[in-house]
């Protein structure tokens, strides 16, 4: 009998249900909730009641793309955490109602992990390339910066992360503060590709191992722009191309010398990225500019996999089913997890 999972995702502002038959995928549904638009974030009361209101039409709709019922399911991976709690409250009640209702098992899935298993996701008529165990994974997200070492699709062992800010939280909040709208990441992605990455230098982190800290590049910016915009008030708007381009530089910089380093030190070769902002096209390039010079076997996903979405819980979720782990009825979700 055909192995059916049926993947759930709430994590933060995006509401996902996704269906693998075998670990191919069927279907991978995305509402993304625009109502955080007009704040420059993500206000978490709304997205619980966001994702009370998407997660039947999203599971129905992911359910009828695949041509499968709910009869037909194995099992259910749901995202228990990290993320926020009202939101994993939403997909997590969800998951246990149809547990119960149908009597088929439920598997609880560690959102970072399931980012990190994207390259196994397996398309119909898509040639993939998976990495072999162990490998590194770069993990950037909004709320993460991790250098991981992934022993087997269960064993993950945390090498380096950042101290304070993610990338992605750079990213943002200095997108912000130079009026660029939220999220930050594809803004500052796009007006870099248009500008000089030698034009500004920030500063660079000095944390010892393989620990990342980005509070420093985003405070050397803002200090940066108020400085230059006393002398020029046009200075931001004259030049923000360039600034774009050298702060996502410095960033791209900071999390490759790291990468590189737990590379050297473990022997590593096989290296893939995961999280929101590998979906940012100079660190792609960056990567697979050093994955040539050094060696690497290193692999990018597909933009669709970048951000949230539940194929990348169903395939961690299916890892899981088949080693024999059961969530059980009583499971609450949790908003920080501080190990894997
Ligand atoms: O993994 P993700 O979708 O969500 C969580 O962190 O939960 O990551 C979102 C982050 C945001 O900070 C966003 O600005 C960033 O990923 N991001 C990017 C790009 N696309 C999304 N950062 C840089 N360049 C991009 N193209």
């Amino acid at each position: 009998m055909a192995e059916i999972i049926l993947g759930i995702e709430s994590s933060c502002d995006d509401t996902s249900a996704a269906v693998l038959r075998d670990g191919v995928l069927l279907s991978n549904v995305i509402a993304s909730q625009q109502v955080h638009k007009d704040y420059g974030g993500v206000v978490p009361e709304l997205a619980s009641r966001a994702h009370e209101q998407n997660i039947v039409p999203v599971v129905s709709q992911a359910l009828v793309k695949a041509g499968v019922t709910v009869e037909d399911l194995t099992a259910i991976a749901f995202t228990r955490g990290p993320g926020l709690l009202g939101s994993l409250l939403v997909g997590t009640s969800f998951a246990k109602a149809l547990s119960l209702s149908l009597d088929v098992p439920m598997v609880m899935v560690n959102h970072l992990q399931g980012h990190i298993l994207a390259p196994f996701i397996r398309e119909e008529g898509v040639a993939v390339r998976e990495p072999s165990f162990p490998f590194l994974c770069l993990l950037v997200s909004g709320g993460n910066s991790q250098i991981v070492r992934v022993n087997s699709p269960l064993d993950f062992e945390i090498l380096g992360q950042t101290i304070d800010d993610a990338v992605g939280e750079a990213f943002d909040k200095c997108a912000k503060m130079m009026g660029l709208g939220y999220p930050g990441g594809p803004v500052i992605d796009r007006l870099a590709k248009l500008g000089n990455p030698e034009r500004f230098h920030f500063a660079m982190p000095n944390i010892p191992g393989l620990d990342y800290s980005f509070s420093g590049v985003k405070t050397s910016l803002l200090y940066r722009v108020r400085d230059e915009m006393e002398r020029d008030p046009q200075f931001l708007e004259n030049n923000k191309e360039d600034i774009c381009a050298s702060f996502q530089k410095t960033l791209i910089d900071i999390l490759l010398k790291k990468l590189i380093r737990a590379s050297r030190e473990t022997g590593i070769r096989e290296i893939t990225i995961g999280g929101g902002v590998s979906a940012n096209s100079g660190l792609r390039e960056r990567i697979a500019q050093e994955g040539k010079k050094r060696h690497w076997n290193t692999y990018l996903p597909a933009f669709k996999f970048t951000t949230d979405n539940a194929a990348m819980i169903a395939i961690a979720g299916a890892f899981r089913y088949r080693a024999g782990e059961r969530a059980p009825l009583d499971i609450a979700p949790v908003s920080r997890i501080a190990d894997f």
